[in-house]
């Protein structure tokens, strides 16, 4: 088939398709990274257990690097504390009692304790 016009527009059609497959690709890897974002409270089952990034929930109040921000410092504190604070809460404060369960409050209590 020589000079056949169609061909041009063949390529481009696998081109599109092609594109199309790349692209619902990283739309489901997204929506893998926003459903670990979000986790703590809904229903998965799965425990997120990386400290460094469960603590951005908590840099809009304690700062950017923990050091104290509206609420106060993180360093230095024990990690009991840190566990018993995101479990139990404190009464009359932001920190309301169950912001993070059992697996994650030991992750961030973990990681945070790495801070100096
Ligand atoms: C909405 C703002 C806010 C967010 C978000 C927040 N905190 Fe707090 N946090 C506070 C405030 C305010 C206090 C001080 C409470 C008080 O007056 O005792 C506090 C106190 C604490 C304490 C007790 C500190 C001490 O000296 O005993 C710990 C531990 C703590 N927060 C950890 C966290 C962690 C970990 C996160 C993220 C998972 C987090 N907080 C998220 C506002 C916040």
């Amino acid at each position: 088939m020589k000079n056949n016009p169609v061909v041009p527009y063949i390529l481009i059609l696998a081109f599109g398709i092609g594109l199309i497959f790349f692209m619902s690709l990283q739309g489901a890897d997204n929506k893998k990274e926003i459903a670990a974002e979000q986790e703590g409270g809904g229903e998965t089952t799965e425990a997120n257990d990386d400290g460094s990034a469960l603590v951005q929930t908590c840099i809009g109040c304690h700062g950017g690097d923990l050091t104290g921000g509206v609420g106060p410092s993180l360093h230095g504190l024990d990690e009991a504390r840190i566990v018993d604070v995101l479990t139990n809460g404190i009464e009359g404060t932001p920190m309301t009692p169950g912001m993070k369960n059992e697996a994650e409050a030991k992750a961030i209590a973990e990681y945070i304790s790495t801070l100096k």
